[in-house]
């Protein structure tokens, strides 16, 4: 499979606004380290799931690789060539080739657009895809399941499943070659999380568009994703081929993730793992690995330094010092 994106060691910072607590804390730092330092690959016609507790870091890294958050350090090559940063440190990716489905679907729908409007915007923008929008407008319809008289609804009039076509299909508009989709199901009843996900497997097939999709649901991820990535405050600590990771979850994290959901079956029977509370905030990073602190496996050393990344075959890695066995 021929390479599409590859991202070395990324990380996305962002200032803590200042405010007068922040003044009379000198402890407090300025800024926020919301991606730490994430590294992956995506081939054309490959799914790369990424999962994460909520404030992990999933919508920012999307983001960041649309060029819509600032990156403080990384390599990202997108097709073969390098991404340009703005001066103000965005990313400047080909906006045509990587299309975002935001994670609120009919909020990034401008209310008082029809579908036909909202749909035939990227042919004003990039007018070279389409010599007919009207007709391009009704082949997108009918591409993600729609039928045309969806043509002139608002996006209020649509249910969650048709807001997320709608927004499915608008990103089809611009003939990606990779399409970030930030928690597509999420809201849906489970038969049209399963429409919805089916319609992007077949769409990929047809299409050799290259997926990253953002899910708290691990159960999707084996449906979908033949490559999938653990997230934990900014960073990927375990990443690989989803079979195996399901199989054999070797971080500590992972294994409590896949323990919590209940149609898991592991061929290892992890320790149960509770994971309580929520993830530790930003502002107080934990020093050495971030998960110390909820972690079971916790040794001294965990607490000092952050453990390099270790992998089987190139096919797993994860960044435990006392990972499963
Ligand atoms: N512009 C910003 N300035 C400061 N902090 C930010 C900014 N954008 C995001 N963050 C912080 O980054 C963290 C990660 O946010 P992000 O939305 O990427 O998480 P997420 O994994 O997508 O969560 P969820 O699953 O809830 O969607 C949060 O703590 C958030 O407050
Ligand atoms: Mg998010």
């Amino acid at each position: 499979m021929s390479e599409l994106l590859k991202v070395r060691d990324l990380r996305v910072r962002y200032p803590v606004a200042g405010g007068i607590a922040a003044m009379l804390d000198r402890n407090r730092p300025s800024y926020v380290d919301v991606v730490h330092g994430v590294s992956l690959d995506i081939a054309r016609g490959e799914t790369l799931a990424v999962v994460g507790e909520s404030g992990s870091g999933k919508t920012t890294l999307a983001m960041a690789l649309c060029g819509l958050a600032p990156v403080l350090a990384g390599d990202v090559r997108f097709d073969g060539a390098a991404m340009s940063k703005a001066r103000d440190q965005h990313l400047r990716p080909d906006r045509r080739r990587i299309a975002l489905m935001f994670q609120d679907p009919v909020g990034s729908l401008s209310p008082r657009m029809t579908v036909r409007r909202l749909l035939s915007e990227p042919f004003r923008i990039y007018s070279e895809l389409s010599q007919d929008p009207d007709r391009s407008v009704l082949e997108l319809l009918s591409m993600v399941g729609l039928s045309s008289d969806f043509a002139d609804r608002y996006p209020h009039q649509l249910s969650g499943g048709q807001a997320r076509r709608v927004c499915l299909a608008r990103a089809l508009a611009q003939k990606p070659d990779l399409l970030i989709a930030d928690e597509p199901t999420a809201g849906l009843d489970v038969s049209i999380q399963g429409e919805v996900l089916n319609l992007l497997s077949d769409l990929q097939q047809e299409l050799g568009l290259g997926i990253m999709i953002i899910t708290h649901n691990l159960n999707i991820v084996r449906h979908v994703a033949e490559q999938m990535a653990i997230m934990y405050l900014g960073r990927f600590v375990e990443q690989g081929l989803s079979e195996l990771v399901f199989q054999h979850p070797r971080h500590p994290y992972t294994a409590a993730l896949l323990a919590a959901n209940p149609s898991t079956n592991f061929d290892v029977v992890p320790e149960r793992i509770e994971l309580t509370g929520e993830i530790p905030g930003l502002l107080q990073r934990p020093a050495g690995c971030e998960f110390h602190n909820r972690c079971p496996r916790v040794q001294p050393k965990c607490r000092a330094s952050f453990p390099d990344r270790q992998s089987s075959n190139g096919k797993q890695g994860w960044n435990c010092f006392h990972p499963l066995p």
